[in-house]
């Protein structure tokens, strides 16, 4: 195996507690192997995996220091969660993150997504702990405006669906608790927020997603049946958003952390990476044979249009890029459904394979965070 070994990220979070919402999810267990690898003591508070398979399962349970199971809608659950883990790093991802289901379950939606971070920021708050602080939302926090520039971290927020109205109201309430608590309390650290775009990676389950929906009909030996072809989405590598995440904490903790920087900010892909549906099913099938075919409905749930981020803060603020290319974060995305369900392999070292494998495509790009010193 290729050494996991990235000094920047090594230095930041050896031995550091990190308290990360939503550790049973997809994001957040790539995020969780991805600390452990780095040495972290990983705490997650979530409610226990929704879908059979997971990647949690996968993973196992070596990667974590404590594992909490609770409801982010119960204050007293967030409270002792957090006294609990007296962490060093906040990842916040717990979320309900399906557009469609938030059709059907709108104040689910709305207590999860919004209420949660409310509660996750004053049990912070109250504990009075001081550590950087990370909320992910998400590129559907932007009001949509058909644009065919990217987004600006300072863009009007909006959202159509109550998901992405959520994931502006999240965006909301983390200014709100910076600038009344958390930039004037001393006692209380850095508070960012990342907004990411359409997430591809090996271990997604969820439903009303295009990489897990191929995968069933793959392994059902079906067609795979495309409700929106022609969408253009920015699709992106699991790894990718996770380096910006990691980035943006390693230097919100440095010892002089650049004021500016507890703000927000898009990771998304480079431009080249805004493919429509179709062209994203057409190169997973290039790794893992099969068909497609065109079950659109006029009826459908509205979804945004085109949208597509702007990356220059993160370029300019964090030096930061992305790595992986489309073609590249399709493959091994396929390539990791393909080991876990037809060869077999063993999946914790594979997903370590592929965290060691991106790390070092980061740094034969020079990026920054991935450079050995
Ligand atoms: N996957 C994507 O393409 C994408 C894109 C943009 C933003 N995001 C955001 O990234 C974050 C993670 O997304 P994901 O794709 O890993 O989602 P996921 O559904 O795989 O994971 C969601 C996590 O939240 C937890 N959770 C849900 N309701 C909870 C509750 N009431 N109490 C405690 N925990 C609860 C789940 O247990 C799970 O651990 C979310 O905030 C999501 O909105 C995801």
């Amino acid at each position: 195996m290729e050494s996991l070994v990235s000094p920047p990220f090594l230095k930041t979070y050896a031995g550091r507690r990190v308290f990360i919402t939503g550790h049973t999810g997809f994001k957040g267990s790539w995020l969780s192997l991805w600390l452990h690898t780095l040495g972290a003591e990983v705490v997650g508070f979530s409610l226990p995996p929704a879908t059979p398979p997971n990647l949690h399962e996968t993973l196992g349970g070596k990667v974590f220091a404590d594992e909490i199971f609770g409801d982010i809608r119960e204050m007293q659950a967030v409270n002792a969660a957090v006294a609990a883990a007296r962490p060093d790093f906040v990842f916040h991802l717990a979320a309900q993150p399906l557009v469609r289901l938030s059709f059907a379950q709108p104040v689910e939606t709305f207590e999860v997504n919004v209420m949660g971070t409310v509660h996750l920021l004053e049990a912070l708050r109250t504990a009075g702990q001081r550590c950087p602080v990370i909320i992910v939302t998400s590129d559907k926090c932007y009001e949509n405006r058909g644009w065919e520039w990217g987004y600006r971290e300072h863009d009007p927020l909006g959202g159509h669906d109550v998901y992405s109205m959520s994931k502006a109201a999240t965006e909301l309430v983390a200014q709100s608790w910076r600038r009344s608590f958390f930039q004037t309390d001393a006692r209380l650290g850095p508070l960012a927020t990342v907004r990411a775009g359409n997430v591809i990676g090996g271990g997604d389950y969820a439903a009303d997603r295009i990489v897990p929906d191929c995968v069933r009909a793959l392994l059902a030996g079906r067609p795979i049946g495309l409700r929106s072809p022609h969408a253009t989405r920015p699709w992106q590598h699991v790894l990718d958003c996770l380096s910006g995440y990691l980035w943006l904490g390693a230097k919100l903790a440095g010892p002089t952390p650049e004021a500016r920087l507890a703000d927000a900010f898009n990771f998304g892909p480079d431009a080249r990476s805004n493919q429509p549906v179709a062209a994203l099913v057409h190169e997973f099938l290039q790794h893992w044979p099969g068909e497609w075919r065109d079950e659109s409905r006029a009826d459908a749930p509205h979804e945004a249009s085109f949208l597509h981020l702007s990356t220059d803060r993160a370029a300019q603020w964090l030096g930061w890029y992305p790595t992986w290319d489309f073609a590249t974060a399709v493959r091994e995305t396929a390539r990791w459904y393909h080991a876990r369900h037809v060869t077999g392999a063993d999946m914790a070292a594979f997903s370590r394979a592929q965290i060691a494998a991106f790390t070092a495509a980061a740094a034969a790009r020079g990026l920054t965070w991935a450079k050995p010193s």
